[in-house]
């Protein structure tokens, strides 16, 4: 089966995880910065002050993706390239950087589809409360509109926000990521702030860019598998943590019922101001959904120790706020070098329920691939287990399409190996392997493959 006509294959990238460059030409700190200075917070201490070097490889990076044949290539911007000091001055250069990038697409024919925050918040923002505040979604939509007039000509498709899950409950309950917060009120309220955010750079935006833009935001959705008699009820809760938090307010201007039960005992959501809810609830062109593997949850009986086995869950601190009595248990095997299940029928899960609760809504993979500890051999990694995720979930893709679902794109993360938040450099989930000594780029066997795929737009057979 070919995949339909119009269907976009891209590849996936965020500004501080390949850009290095920290502090040229005008860009002040951000949170992540900040964060990966901080002893003890990322794996070897590892930073993005070199990461990729794509600031100074623009050209380079430009041809590969032309040489993969991509039709799409999904980047975010650094908010604190732009306005270094997170509302206020406009810094030209950092604009440029990117008009340069998004130039540099559209010559090669491959469609910019920009990421306006990829969890760079400038450090200044967070030292006045950071996504706990108000101001904070007010400054981003200031910042969206400067960018929307710089790049509002040639950019295909807006994101609003990356994840905001990771940045809220990562970054402020769990505190594994930036800003490394652990504090289960504040997470809350970045929940919410972040979700104001992405209503009110949307209403900013709209104002400013070309009218056949298309408007988006990505979502980390989770699938939860149910595990024995408590199972529906454990999903129920993470389920509105994880999912209706964003879902429910952005899609359908309302907060969930379960998420207030589940949160009760931290706040009564006062924070939510009158109007806020229909500011986040936009009209959105098409949904991204980034999905890498599911969690099989239960509810803890009170015995033995509770198991956290979940990927997202290492820190001594949970992500899950007011569902602490959400069990995730050990999932199936095998597992990606992150410790994620493989488990494609979830992305099939995923997809099919979104389009029965959202008839009309167009859905995009935004993000989706894996990390495995890449072997180099004669210059070459031959990551067949790589292609063999990438090809399984493109097939699952396939699979709700032919049952009439609307998927308008798959974007594999990632272009290249790059920063991996918290683990640094020692997850490599790139097509294209670098080399971090030397900064070389090389197709792995999967950029090939995908090539392949795009060229052809079928999936091969499998050998
Ligand atoms: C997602 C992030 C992305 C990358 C992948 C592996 O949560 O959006 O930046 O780190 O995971």
């Amino acid at each position: 089966m070919a995949f339909p006509d119009g269907f976009l294959f891209g590849s996936a990238t965020a500004s501080y995880q390949i850009e290095g460059a920290v502090d040229e030409d005008g860009r002040r700190p951000s949170i992540w910065d900040t964060f990966s200075r901080t002893p003890g917070k990322v794996v070897n201490g590892d930073t993005g002050d070199v990461a990729d070097d794509h600031y100074h490889r623009l050209d380079e990076d430009l041809d590969l993706m032309a040489s993969l044949g991509l039709e799409a290539y999904r980047f975010s911007i650094a908010w604190p390239r732009v306005i270094p000091e997170g509302r206020g001055a406009v810094n030209q250069a950092g604009l440029d950087f990117y008009s340069r990038l998004v130039d540099g697409l559209l010559a090669r024919g491959i469609r910019p589809v920009a990421t306006l925050y990829h969890w760079d918040l400038p450090q200044v923002l967070e030292d006045e409360g950071g996504w706990t505040v108000r101001s904070t979604a007010e400054a981003f939509a200031d910042y969206a509109r400067v960018v929307g007039q710089a790049l509002g000509d040639r950019v295909h498709t807006w994101t609003t926000l990356n994840e905001p899950w990771c940045a809220a409950y990562l970054g402020y309950a769990a505190g594994v990521h930036a800003p490394g917060i652990t504090d289960r009120l504040a997470s809350l309220k970045a929940v919410h702030h972040l979700n104001l955010a992405h209503g009110l750079a949307l209403k900013a935006l709209r104002e400013v860019v070309k009218p056949d833009a298309e408007f988006s935001v990505t979502l980390n959705l989770h699938v939860f598998r149910p595990v024995g008699d408590t199972g529906l009820d454990a999903q129920r809760r993470v389920a509105a943590l994880g999912n209706a938090a964003f879902l429910g307010p952005m899609l359908e201007g309302v907060y969930p019922t379960d998420m207030l039960e589940v949160t009760r005992s931290i706040t009564d959501w006062s924070f939510v101001e009158e109007g806020d809810l229909e500011t986040i609830n936009q009209p959105i062109d098409v949904l991204g959904v980034n999905y890498y593997s599911s969690s099989n949850v239960r509810l803890w009986d009170g015995a033995g120790e509770r198991s956290r086995a979940d990927g997202h869950n290492a820190g001594t601190a949970t992500p899950w706020p007011g569902a602490e009595d959400v069990e995730f248990l050990p999932t199936e095997g095998p597992h990606t070098d992150m410790g994620w299940n493989i488990d494609p029928a979830g992305l099939e899960d995923l997809l099919t329920a979104l389009s029965e609760r959202y008839p009309g809504l167009p859905l995009m993979v935004t993000e989706n691939g894996a990390a495995f500890p890449d072997e180099v051999r004669d210059g070459r990694v031959h990551d067949a287990d790589r292609i063999d995720y990438v090809r399984r979930h493109l097939q699952a893709v396939q699979n709700v399409i032919a049952r009439g679902v609307d998927v308008r794109g798959y974007f594999v993360w990632s272009l290249m190996d790059n920063f991996e938040w918290a683990f640094g450099y020692t997850k490599r989930f790139g097509i294209v392997r670098v080399d971090y000594d030397t900064l070389e780029r090389t197709r792995k066997d999967s950029a090939d493959w995908f090539a392949e795929v795009i060229r052809t737009r079928e999936l091969p057979e499998t050998p």
